[in-house]
């Protein structure tokens, strides 16, 4: 269970990022928070990881609040940012081992875990080489399965499929619907909004750091009187988005 409260967040400036953003998100169902570059979806994404400090608000992770149980919402949850590098000289099987560590994975078993994670984002072939030599689409396969090593209940990923292909990005997609079915709560953002129609049972426009409208894309589009929701969230993005 992810519950974000009365939400905001401003950086040194005095501008507002996220203006009181409110939703939750239940065990069992994929999130969407949709919106265009700027936002503040990696905001909002990086307060739910910790990494960020709300100025207002609460956020909380399994019922723990993310400002005060740093440590054990780590545990709780996989987090997937467009920031974090991978280590250019390692190897996905030796990030695979050092991830497996800081988690105190028990080593029983874990040979068996790591080929079926690497088989089913066809990392195996790769296993041994190192990160520089690896495509963008499979060092963020890598990232995705890394930061899911500890089976987290809390699955917190931004912007999943950027710089995949569409074969790649299908694979990723699929597996969150199954870890969804699974009953993990996943919060996913995207600028895409096919992708948010096709894999969120619940989707939250996010416009210049405002909710201005969440639900099915169904809902959305009964909403705003549209017959697609390409439409739809075009609608409300010009409705709420001011200019400056
Ligand atoms: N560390 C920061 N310091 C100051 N402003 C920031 C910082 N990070 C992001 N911003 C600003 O916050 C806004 C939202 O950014 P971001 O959360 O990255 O949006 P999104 O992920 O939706 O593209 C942008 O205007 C961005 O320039
Ligand atoms: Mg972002």
């Amino acid at each position: 269970m992810i519950e974000v409260i009365d939400v905001k967040k401003r950086y040194s400036s005095a501008e507002m990022i996220v203006k009181g953003v409110s939703f939750t998100v239940k065990p069992g169902t994929i999130y969407g928070l949709l919106g265009p570059n700027g936002a503040g979806k990696t905001t909002l994404m990086q307060m739910m990881a910790t990494l960020l400090k709300p100025t207002e608000g609460v956020i909380r992770i399994c019922g723990k609040d993310t400002a005060m149980d740093t440590l054990e919402i780590h545990k709780l949850i996989g987090f997937l940012t467009t920031e974090v590098k991978l280590d250019p000289l390692s190897t996905p099987n030796r990030l695979y081992e050092f991830f497996a560590a800081l988690y105190d994975l028990p080593s029983e078993g874990l040979a068996e875990r790591r080929t079926r994670d690497f088989d089913r984002f066809g990392i195996t072939p790769f296993a041994n080489k190192r990160i520089v030599e690896l495509s963008t689409g499979m060092k963020q396969k890598i990232s995705i399965c890394i930061s899911l090593i500890h089976e987290p209940p809390v699955i917190i990923f931004d912007e999943p499929t950027n710089g995949l292909d569409i074969l790649t990005s299908k694979q990723v997609t699929d597996y969150l619907k199954e870890l969804a079915k699974d009953g993990r709560t996943i919060i996913l953002s995207t600028h895409i909004f096919s992708l948010a129609e096709s894999l969120c049972d619940e989707i939250g426009v996010l416009v210049d750091g405002k909710i201005v409208a969440s639900g099915s894309s169904r809902e959305l589009c009964e909403l705003t009187g549209k017959e697609t929701f390409e439409d739809a969230f075009f609608d409300l993005y010009t409705k709420n988005h001011v200019e400056g």
